[in-house]
């Protein structure tokens, strides 16, 4: 399946993140296959769609599945994959490397890190990925911790190499490098998809707060394309996608009469 668009949502807490998310998922699943991802750890797709959701991939209805990362497991299932490979590579340290596995869990952007890798795969199925995310701190954690990581592995990967020639020199083959360069090779595919194929929609209101916030957001994310959208709009007027206020905006019909036409316009287009 070929991705067409990565698209976040971000902004400040309660601006209509999660609401957005879920009414844009839904049209875009009438044009091609689409998961709507929460990376929120304080997760509202089940109750604004109407159904249970969870960690596991769930079909909502044709052409689009959704799911509730779960922090936790995350990170669990990411250092138990990272601790796997180094063991096979390094099996007379392994108590050294259970001891590494429980410091890399706990590390400031471990949950990042998880998040970014298990994106990478599920955007591998689809043709749309729309994740809603948490207020902007996290989400611009994320961007950034994407840079930060594709950093780290430059230098595993300049280390890597002379241990390689070393290893060589006393005629042994090492496989350090192999797995280095195939870790890093995922984080350069990873960014090649946010520059390429990512647009991120920061979520105001006409709270003047919420919008700057919208605003730092775009200024933030110079190499990406965002585009700011005033949620639950009344008068105020600006250069921002809009969108009206709706009586109910729960429940998969309500949330197809939200009037999205706008967002979902860039998704396809922008
Ligand atoms: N266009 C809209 N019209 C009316 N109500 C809306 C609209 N968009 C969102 N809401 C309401 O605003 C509230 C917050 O919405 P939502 O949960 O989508 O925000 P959020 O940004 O995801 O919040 P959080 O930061 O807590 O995750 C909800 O009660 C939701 O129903
Ligand atoms: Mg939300």
């Amino acid at each position: 399946m070929l991705l067409k668009r990565l698209v976040f949502f971000g902004g400040k807490g309660g601006v209509g993140k999660s609401t957005l998310s879920c009414a844009v998922a839904l049209r875009l699943s009438k044009e091609d296959k689409s998961l709507l991802v929460s990376i929120d750890p304080a997760h509202s797709l089940s109750g604004i769609l109407g159904l249970p959701i969870g960690h596991e991939v769930k079909k909502i209805r044709e052409n689009l599945h959704a799911l509730e990362l779960s922090a936790e497991r995350l990170v669990e299932e990411y250092t138990e994959r990272v601790l796997r490979s180094l063991e096979d590579l390094l099996p007379h340290v392994r108590s050294g490397l259970k001891e590494y596995a429980k410091y890399l869990k706990h590390s400031p952007t471990a949950l990042e890190t998880a998040i970014l890798d298990h994106l990478l795969d599920l955007c591998q199925d689809y043709a749309y990925v729309i994740v809603d995310s948490a207020p902007t701190g996290q989400m611009l954690r994320l961007f950034e911790t994407a840079h930060m990581v594709k950093g780290w592995f430059d230098f595993l990967t300049r280390l890597a190499k002379e241990r390689e020639k070393v290893q060589a020199f006393m005629g042994k083959k090492d496989s350090l490098l192999s797995l280095i360069e195939e870790r890093k090779s995922r984080v350069e595919r990873l960014l090649n998809i946010l520059k390429e194929k990512s647009l991120v929609f920061a979520v105001a209101n006409e709270e003047p707060l919420s919008l700057e916030e919208a605003q730092e957001i775009k200024r933030s994310l110079r190499d990406m394309k965002v585009y700011i959208v005033l949620n639950r709009w009344r008068s105020m007027e600006g250069d921002f996608i809009k969108v009206q206020e709706a009586e109910r905006p729960y429940g998969i019909e309500a949330l197809e009469s939200l009037r999205v036409e706008e967002i979902v316009g860039f998704v396809k287009g922008g």
